[in-house]
């Protein structure tokens, strides 16, 4: 059976169809068979990041209204085909997409449930970027999951920058997830990059890290603070400041 994790976030814009992308790519470049479901049924933001755009045949509003059965709405991704997509577009009904995830278990290892399916996960894990009003919103939402009943919860920080850090200007992800009372499972880099579809080295390590954590082969973090080192780094902290 595979194991479900429902990424989420109170606050939108946090970076959870990044993540899930990311541990996607990373757990299918680890030899995993990870499925991500898209719950995003207005636009497919997740297939749109995979680099599917328009290219699903069958959604779960097929499967929802029985014209397809749950595995032919599944994608592979191109470069990494071990990962693949169930998009649901269209979708009216969410409890589809629990019944879906259930007719497709056997078939993967981790199935990375993009804000859907929340009844059949496992476990969660928040994405937070480490500002304020976005911690605040991690800490309602670590409260609503566990009224839920869902105690096993993890805590994903993206958008991390070591620079602000060394500055002052915002927390570490540990100490993050101190504050929350969530055990700290990924910490990603700011990475420009991303929003463009590309993504640095650095970040696809962090991504390698996390997946590595949750595999349990091994649990490391990246280390933000690293390129912001010496004096390069210095300067590389006050040329941010001055643009
Ligand atoms: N590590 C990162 N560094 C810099 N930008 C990032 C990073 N992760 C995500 N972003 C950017 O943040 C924006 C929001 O990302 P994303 O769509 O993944 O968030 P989301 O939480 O899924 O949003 P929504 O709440 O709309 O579903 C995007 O423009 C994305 O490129
Ligand atoms: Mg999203």
């Amino acid at each position: 059976m595979a194991k479900k994790i429902y990424m989420t976030s109170f606050k939108g814009g946090t970076g959870v169809t990044t993540c899930c992308l990311g541990l996607g790519l990373a757990l299918g470049e680890a030899g995993e068979r990870p499925l991500i479901v898209d719950g995003d049924t207005k636009s497919g933001c997740a297939l749109i990041m995979g680099g599917l755009k328009n290219m699903q045949v069958f959604t779960l509003a097929d499967y929802e209204r029985g014209a397809c059965r749950a595995k032919q709405t599944i994608l592979s991704h191109n470069k990494t085909p071990n990962l693949c997509f169930m998009p649901s577009l269209g979708l009216k009904d969410l409890s589809a997409a629990v019944k879906a995830v259930a007719d497709v278990d056997g078939l993967f290892d981790y199935v990375l449930l993009d804000k859907i399916a929340i009844d059949i996960c496992d476990c969660a894990m928040i994405v937070t970027e480490p500002f304020l009003p976005s911690v605040k919103s991690a800490d309602c939402c670590r409260s609503a999951l566990y009224d839920r009943g869902i105690k096993d919860i993890g805590l994903v920080v993206n958008k991390i920058n070591g620079g602000q850090i060394l500055n002052g200007e915002i927390m570490t992800a540990q100490e993050i997830a101190t504050v929350l009372h969530v055990p700290l499972k990924a910490v990603i880099p700011e990475d420009l990059t991303v929003s463009a579809g590309k993504w640095r080295s650095g970040t696809q390590k962090a991504f390698a890290m996390a997946a590595d954590t949750l595999t349990g082969k091994k649990q490391s973090y990246c280390n933000v603070l690293k390129s912001y080192a010496g004096m390069s780094g210095y300067f590389k902290r006050k040329m941010r400041d001055k643009i």
